[in-house]
Formats: structure tokens, sequence, C-alpha cells
């Protein structure tokens, strides 16, 4: 099962995409966590990649599709996976779509997941990540069972850099411009799923649950 997470920053891309590949048993490819591990190791990507994250702008697109392509024809995506923050873009899309088709495969699934800009802006000022795995957390609707502190690892939980409110505003607008169109893309394809991204995160679950079969 190969399945595409889409939605605005913060929409819950992360939450549920890690949610599908426990119940599914398919890795979570999320582009975001692989350039914040590269940022955080120090490397080459990473330096390049941090430029334009911390303004809220996308990685440019020769950055990113050769590591995805190279990630997805390894060998635990024979059976699927469920990736979370690419495409972003339609040439990203268009180069994901060819290099699928050169193996005689496609996509599954496109879910888009719904949540008005207003909703966004308040998660995302009460969103923590934390700074050893990148485990997500909500002060409000996902607590850590202690606060502050990963119930995974046991390190610190921060506000992540680009979750500072004026952040978030211009990744909405880049999200608009850029992303949205991918909707269309997904659409035309006959792929495209849509559920509601304000409810709870066990009822957009169930939602996604219902589109994928039990
Ligand atoms: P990325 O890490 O992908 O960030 P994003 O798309 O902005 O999305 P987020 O991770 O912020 O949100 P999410 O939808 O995963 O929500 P989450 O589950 O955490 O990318 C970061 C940057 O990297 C980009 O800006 C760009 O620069 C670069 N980049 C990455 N991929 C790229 C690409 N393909 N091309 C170019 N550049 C790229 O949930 C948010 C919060 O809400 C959490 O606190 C969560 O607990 C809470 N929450 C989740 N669901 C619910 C719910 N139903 N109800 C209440 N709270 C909820
Ligand atoms: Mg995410």
């Amino acid at each position: 099962m190969k399945i595409i997470m889409l939605g605005a920053p913060g929409a819950g891309k992360g939450t549920q995409a890690k949610k599908i590949a426990a119940k599914y048993q398919v890795p979570h490819i999320s582009t975001g966590d692989i350039f914040r591990a590269n940022i955080k190791n120090g490397t080459e990507l990473g330096k390049k990649a941090k430029t334009y994250m911390d303004q809220g702008l996308l990685v440019p697109d020769e950055l990113v599709v050769d590591l995805v392509v190279d990630r997805v024809n390894q060998e635990d995506c024979r059976n699927g996976y469920v990736l979370d923050g690419f495409p972003r873009t339609i040439p990203q899309a268009e180069a994901l779509d060819k290099a699928l088709a050169s193996l005689g495969q496609k996509m599954d699934y496109a879910i888009d997941v719904e949540v008005p800009d207003e909703n966004i802006v308040t998660r995302m000022g009460g969103r923590r990540a934390c700074a050893g795995c990148g485990a997500t957390y909500h002060l409000v609707y996902a607590p850590a069972k202690e606060e502050g502190i990963c119930d995974t690892c046991g390190k610190e939980l921060v506000l992540r850099d680009d979750d500072k409110p004026e952040t978030v505003q211009k990744r909405l607008n880049v999200y608009h411009e850029q992303t949205q169109p991918l909707i269309d893309y997904y659409t035309q394809a006959g792929i495209l799923r849509k559920v509601d991204g304000t409810v709870d995160i066990e009822d957009v679950f169930r939602e996604i649950t219902k589109i994928l079969g039990e």
C-alpha cells in the first residue's frame, strides 16, 4: 500500500502517518524528519535545507526528489510506504510518478487531512517536538506523560524553530501557493481521499482506516 499524506503544515500528517505505519506495517517516510535529522547531524544537506526551512520556504525540488526516490527503492518499501511531506510541488509529484512508472508501480492513495488555517495557527503554538527522536506532542491534544519530557526516549521537548507564529503564517502561504495544487493533481489521478482533520486524533485515524481498509 503506497500512500501520500497531504495537508497544510500542522494538519496532522505526521501524527496520522505514524499511526498508519504502525497499523499497516509500512515505513513512514517524512522529508521534514529527514531534513531535521540532517540538520542535527550537521550534514551538507542539513546546512542547505536549514536556510530554507527557517524562513518557512520549501527546500528546492532538486534537493528532495532523488532523496525520496532512493528511499522508496529500498528493500523495506517493497510492500508499500507512507509519504509525509512529499510531494509538495507539482514537479515533485511528476518526478515521483515517473520514477514509479519506470518500475511499473503507482501510488494507491493521496489522503488530504483538511484543517482550516485558523485552527492551524493555534495548533502549532502548542506543538512540542522531541530534541532527541523527533516525536511530536501537543500541550493540550497529545500531551507527554511527564511535561517537557519525551515518552519514548526521555529527552527534552522543544518548540520547533519553524513553529514561531510569523513562520507558521509564511508556511501556510507557501502551502496554498505551491502544495494545494496537488489536490487537483491527485483528484485527476483518481486517488484523492479527504478526511476532516479538525476532529480528535483517533477519529481522524478511524476515517483513514475506513479508506485503507481494516
Ligand atoms: P514538515 O516537517 O513536513 O512540516 P509541515 O508540512 O509544515 O508539517 P508539520 O510537520 O508542521 O505538520 P504535520 O501535518 O506533520 O502535523 P503534526 O502531526 O505534527 O516540513 C518542514 C519543512 O521542511 C518545510 O517547511 C520545508 O522547508 C521542508 N520540506 C519538507 N518536505 C519538503 C519537500 N517535499 N519539498 C520541499 N521542502 C520540504 O501535528 C501538528 C500538531 O497538532 C502536533 O502538536 C499534534 O500533536 C497536533 N495534532 C495532530 N492532529 C491533531 C488533531 N486531530 N487534533 C488536535 N491536535 C492535533
Ligand atoms: Mg510533520
